[in-house]
């Protein structure tokens, strides 16, 4: 006798089922279009060329001779695959030489490489803290972080994001919660590009006795002199306890890593179910990262630093030139830590020090004009990225566009004439997009 119900049952009519299928009829989805050229500049997609502004190829890695044929050579030392686990048959030679350089990278102890960048977050989080901690995460940070929250079940507690004095009071209320406290941030945000006051989190998590975790996915191989990431460039690396990283986004390949205490990465070594019971990454990815990293670690990477935070820059003036409602350049901290000679900052005459990171997101509020407005763009000949309710707040629909080192001006102000003519064009058959002051 059957009384339990299908749980196949919520497949069916779910919530996202009727947008989805009106987008789909609509034409209008932006998602899962396929590529059909290398991850470059330009791209073939669906039969035509598109200039890529939806990747995360920030230095435009994945087309480097050097970074190929890092993957080439472990490739065919190695295999294709190394069918296993780390911890039984799953390590080569060149898994501990991109632990012991990401280690020297970060200027930490040491580092732990993963299969992947959500691995990383989840057998972090999952295995540091249990059921009688507290987490304290920004409301903005990536779905890996929650995931890994979620999976240790220790107790949760969001804050509005980047603002401090919400954070503040969660790192309050954590002392009565009786067990270890850690906070984690993204780095650089994700969807938004902003980046985090590192050096005030960091005075507050030190003023409260808290640990400080930085997922800098998004800012390293990036951001500060040495391409180490957010807390290079605010002067705060030897206050941050653990930066994970990806190799899915500079570093041009699949896989990521956590940097910190040699105690605390070893005990992840050991403990990580995410890192203990799932196969090591394949050859070809780790040699392309370890190969990427070198590259960003040479006199050839802050060059490329310089050149992907530059075309940020001309891209976002562009984007605000044109009308379109796009993030301010960032505000850095005054204090002396930070690093003002890194690639990308601008000082003004007032001694205001500001960058734009290589995400650039385009507000447009509503899902559904998002979704026209990416159609119209990959029309035209140009891919972004498109974000909507959940992924966003409601209201909140934005066309997340990025750059590579690797575009050419004359790429990005195709581009740019692109936005403004669709602009043109949309707005005289769906009405007006926000304007340039974001509302
Ligand atoms: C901030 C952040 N953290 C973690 C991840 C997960 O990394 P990966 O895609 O390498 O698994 C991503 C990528 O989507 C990310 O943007």
């Amino acid at each position: 006798m059957q009384t339990s119900t299908d749980v196949f049952a919520k497949v069916r009519g779910h919530d996202r089922s009727a947008v989805l299928a009106a987008a789909r009829e609509a034409g209008v989805l932006p998602y899962f279009h396929v590529l059909s050229s290398p991850a470059m500049p330009v791209v073939e997609m669906e039969g035509a060329e598109r200039i890529m502004l939806g990747s995360n190829n920030y230095l435009g890695l994945t087309g480097d001779e050097r970074v190929m044929q890092g993957a080439e050579q472990a490739l065919h030392r190695y295999g294709t695959g190394l069918t296993g686990s780390r911890l039984l048959n799953g390590t080569i030679p060149l898994h501990l030489e991109l632990e012991r350089e990401i280690a020297e990278w970060m200027e930490t102890e040491d580092a732990i490489v993963f299969s992947t960048g959500h691995q990383a977050n989840l057998g972090t989080l999952g295995t540091l803290l249990g059921p009688g901690d507290t987490v304290i995460v920004d409301a903005g940070d990536h779905a890996s972080i929650l995931d890994g929250c979620l999976l240790s079940r220790a107790k949760l507690r969001p804050f509005r994001h980047n603002r401090l004095d919400k954070l503040e009071k969660m790192l309050d209320r954590a002392q009565g919660d009786g067990g270890g406290v850690l906070v984690v941030v993204d780095g650089v945000f994700s969807m938004e590009g902003d980046i985090a006051p590192l050096d005030s989190i960091c005075e507050l998590c030190e003023r409260y006795g808290a640990r400080l975790m930085v997922d800098e996915a998004h800012g390293a191989g990036v951001l500060g002199a040495r391409g180490a990431g957010t807390a290079e460039l605010l002067g705060v690396a030897d206050r941050v306890d653990l930066r994970m990283g990806t190799f899915s986004k500079s570093l041009a390949s699949c896989g990521g890593f956590v940097a910190g205490s040699h105690e605390v990465i070893d005990y992840l070594r050991i403990y990580s179910r995410a890192f203990l019971f799932t196969a090591s990454a394949v050859p070809a990815a780790v040699g392309a990262a370890l190969a990427a990293l070198r590259v960003v670690r040479s006199p050839d990477g802050p060059p490329l630093l310089a050149r992907v935070l530059e075309n940020a820059q001309h891209l976002r003036d562009g984007l605000h030139e044109r009308g379109f409602t796009v993030v301010a350049p960032q505000r850095l901290p005054a204090e002396a830590a930070v690093q003002a000679h890194a690639p990308g900052v601008r000082t003004s005459a007032e001694g205001e020090r500001t960058i734009v990171t290589p995400i650039v997101p385009v507000l447009v509020g509503d899902d559904w004009k998002a979704a026209l407005l990416w159609r119209a763009l990959y029309d035209a000949g140009v891919f972004v990225n498109t974000a909507l309710h959940p992924a966003v707040p409601p209201g909140g629909a934005l066309l997340r566009t990025s750059v590579m080192a690797t575009h050419d001006r004359e790429t990005l102000d195709r581009a740019l004439d692109t936005f403004a003519r669709v602009k043109h064009e949309f707005e005289s058959e769906h009405g007006p997009l926000p304007g340039p002051e974001r509302p």
